[in-house]
């Protein structure tokens, strides 16, 4: 079954409007809400809000007013999606917890784009990535423990295991070793553009979010440990966004960004569990066939090239929230060890790492391990859900009070 979204007839954009009615949608269940539903909601409300931003960006440097009037009717209705996609969390769930769920987005969304990624160098940084998100989520964990005494369990339900991945209190590198090669526009494989621009967009909205609910804590662990890890999300973000080549045209980009809204929705549509949300990804991939044709209406006009120059002659396969448990594990074994210098990886850590870690933690142990230590203090052991065994790295085993 071949879809093809250059072909297909989506919704006429004067009737994508929608009512207060519309927009009031029911929330998922909290507790009984597949773990990868909410992923997927998470996921997609970071792609919107990326949808929105760049048209924004777009809009500043846009001399043409008929060009900045489509661009502002397209946003009209990308932010109605957001807020439809966003307001399907539900409120009784406390930011903490939809903060493992975002972690959670990071862990399995990244590590299938890296099985997925077709370039060697772009792979790399996926892989480099995941083990850091990977234990974000472990923290994330210990602290809910700690402050919520509830169970992240409940949350990933399984279906991610939660235990340490390269330490966070080795992510803070120097600014300057953040920034990767881009890919070469004129050679790049198009899957690689949007597997780029989905992770791009997913980590842009975890900083966000963990910049608006960090200081919203009251206890002082929380506060400093979404600072913390805050300020990774942010490394994160310069990581990936300079994979992106900065050559492509402004045309190019809008194509890409509508395209790769159509492929998430169809994707999601195709693999939600739940019929009401699997309604609306339905019903958006039907807005966004109609944004692409627009993009590329405006690429054919001022680019003075065909869309399928840069876009996949047909829809890469769909994107899969699913374990990747086994893989993680074999990335941990490999990789845990692994720092960046300058475009590359390295496994010592080296002099610029080192100052930089030596001015920032100042002689104390960051948050991140404090809050691994409150736990065990407090409930005789580490919160985990390991279940694939022991943990693939020695020293990452279970940390227990007696032999601390
Ligand atoms: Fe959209
Ligand atoms: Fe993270
Ligand atoms: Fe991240
Ligand atoms: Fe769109």
């Amino acid at each position: 079954m071949t879809f093809n979204p250059l072909e297909e007839r989506g919704i006429p954009l004067d009737r994508q409007l929608r009512t207060w009615r519309e927009l009031d949608v029911e929330p998922v269940d909290p507790d009984h809400a597949d773990p990868y539903t909410k992923c997927r909601i998470i996921a997609m409300n970071g792609i919107e809000i990326e949808s929105i931003m760049f048209g924004h960006n777009f809009t500043r440097v846009c001399p043409d007013l008929e060009v900045k009037r489509q661009l502002a009717e397209v946003r009209y209705i990308e932010q109605q999606q957001q807020k439809v996609v966003n307001w399907l969390l539900p409120g009784s769930a406390s930011p903490l917890e939809t903060t493992i769920s975002y972690e959670q987005v990071a862990v399995d969304l990244t590590a299938w784009v890296a099985r997925m990624e077709p370039d060697p160098y772009l792979t790399q940084a996926y892989q480099f990535g995941v083990l850091e998100d990977f234990d974000h989520l472990y923290r994330y964990a210990n602290l809910y423990e700690l402050i919520q005494h509830r169970k992240a369990e409940k949350i990933v339900d399984g279906l991610t295991e939660v235990i340490p991945g390269r330490p966070t209190r080795f992510h803070h590198r120097h600014p300057a070793d953040n920034v990767r090669e881009p890919y070469d526009r004129t050679t790049v494989d198009p899957l690689s553009r949007l597997h780029a621009l989905t992770i791009m967009a997913a980590e842009q909205q975890t900083l966000s979010f963990y910049l608006n609910v960090g200081p919203q804590y009251m206890e002082p662990i929380a506060r400093q440990l979404y600072q913390e890890i805050a300020m990774i999300e942010e490394e994160h973000v310069t990581h990936y966004e300079s994979l992106v080549d900065p050559g492509e045209t402004w045309w190019e980009r809008l194509v890409t960004h509508e395209y790769n809204e159509c492929y998430l929705y169809y994707s999601f549509m195709e693999t939600e569990s739940d019929r009401r949300v699997r309604a609306i990804w339905e019903l958006h991939l039907n807005m966004e066939l109609e944004h692409l044709r627009l993009a590329c209406d405006l690429m054919r006009r001022n680019d003075g090239r065909e869309p399928e120059e840069v876009l996949a002659p047909e829809l890469p396969n769909v994107l899969t929230f699913e374990p990747n448990k086994a893989y993680l594990r074999e990335l941990l074994d490999t990789q845990i060890d692994l720092t960046t210098l300058g475009t590359g990886y390295v496994q010592e850590a080296h002099e610029r790492f080192e100052r930089m870690q030596e001015a920032l933690m100042g002689g104390e142990d960051p948050v991140s391990d404090q809050v691994v230590t409150r736990h065990v203090e407090q409930f005789g052991e580490d919160y985990r859900v390991e279940t694939e065994g022991p943990h693939p790295d020695p020293t990452l085993r279970r940390r227990e009070a007696s032999h601390r």
